[in-house]
């Protein structure tokens, strides 16, 4: 019968006879595929496997530290960061256009990545090779691969799944067979952070597309303190399972009137973007409560300086998308 610790057992079985004395790379996003994934090779092969994190700088607040911190602490996982903010930041300089931010955040991934497999690759010995590569495959991936990649036609779309098709690497995807919830009870049943195993769904590109108009360091440092409010209400009211994921947009390119104090401000919006759905596909807008907003609003527009005004999106998809970008 189906348990947790059946499911874990067998893979690690398999992932131990599947490498041999070779080594393994794996990429992390912060989300829960690829730290399932990559736990469940720290279990069975431990020091062979190097896993990479690329901080593009473009993270929610914390998320960062919850790879680096209480992931590696709850795994034991060998992990190379790359500090790479400075890099997407020159790369993103002056880009506006949605389909733009997109191909360049996924194109300087996959150059940091390779440039950081490259020196892994190099660093091993010659007895032991790096041969293989971890993937968070699910099995709804697998499935929708069969025919393209979904929404991909929308929007192209870039996560740590879609790294290059290097060929000279073997896979291992040990979530082939699992849904999202099993991949939850997996990583939970591995002991990984609840905030990693319970994570919503966050785009690969970050907060690049949650900022309408050009991305900055400063405009990103605002976006996260308003995002991190919003969470913390949302989880304080008990609204996580409800609410499918709440993106949090600044309207950068907007200013409007407000009043602060004794004085006149002349700020930016941020959007509220709370969805309901099954599968990201369609959603509807979350019918969440208003006093719930309000302390969203109150304390957003109270704590983050140049945010005077907090806007509800009252948009199913479709039309809208889930994102603004
Ligand atoms: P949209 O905006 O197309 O989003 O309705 C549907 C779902 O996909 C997520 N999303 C992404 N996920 N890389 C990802 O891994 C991406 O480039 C990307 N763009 C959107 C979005 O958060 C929602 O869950």
């Amino acid at each position: 019968s189906w348990t947790t610790g059946n499911v874990i057992d067998e893979q690690v079985a398999a992932i131990r006879e599947q490498v041999g004395d070779k080594r393994a790379i794996c990429g992390l996003s912060g989300g829960v595929d690829s730290a399932v994934a990559a736990a469940l090779v720290q279990r069975a092969i431990g020091s062979q496997l190097t896993c990479v994190y690329v901080d593009h700088g473009l993270m929610r607040k914390g998320e960062t530290e919850q790879v680096e911190k209480d992931f590696v602490a709850a795994t034991g996982v060998q992990l190379k960061v790359v500090d790479a903010q400075e890099r997407f930041l020159n790369a993103l300089a002056g880009v506006t256009d949605p389909e733009e931010k997109r191909k360049i955040i996924g194109r300087e991934f996959i150059r940091v990545f390779e440039q950081a497999q490259a020196e892994i690759i190099a660093e091993a010995s010659g007895d032991q090779p790096v041969e293989f590569l971890v993937q968070g495959t699910l099995y709804p991936d697998v499935v929708e691969s069969g025919g393209g990649t979904g929404t991909a036609n929308i929007k192209s779309h870039h996560n740590v799944g879609g790294l290059p098709e290097d060929l000279e690497f073997k896979l291992i995807e040990p979530l082939r067979k699992l849904f999202k919830d099993e991949v939850r009870m997996v990583g939970q049943e591995l002991g990984l952070p609840e905030e990693i195993v319970q994570r919503q769904p966050f785009p690969g590109p970050g907060l690049g597309i949650r900022i309408v108009g050009e991305v900055t360091k400063e405009r990103l440092d605002l976006l996260r303190e308003a995002d991190a409010i919003a969470r913390e209400e949302l989880t304080a009211a008990g609204l996580d399972r409800e609410i499918w994921q709440c993106p949090v947009v600044l309207l950068a390119d907007v200013r409007s009137v407000g009043v602060q104090g004794d004085g006149r401000t002349y700020g930016h919006p941020i959007v509220l973007r709370p969805v309901s759905s099954e599968d990201a596909m369609t959603a509807d807008w979350t019918r969440m409560p208003y006093d719930v907003l309000a302390r969203i609003s109150t304390r957003i527009t109270n704590e983050v300086k140049d945010v005077n005004r907090v806007v509800l999106d009252v948009t199913s998809k479709p039309p809208g998308t889930i994102e603004w970008e």
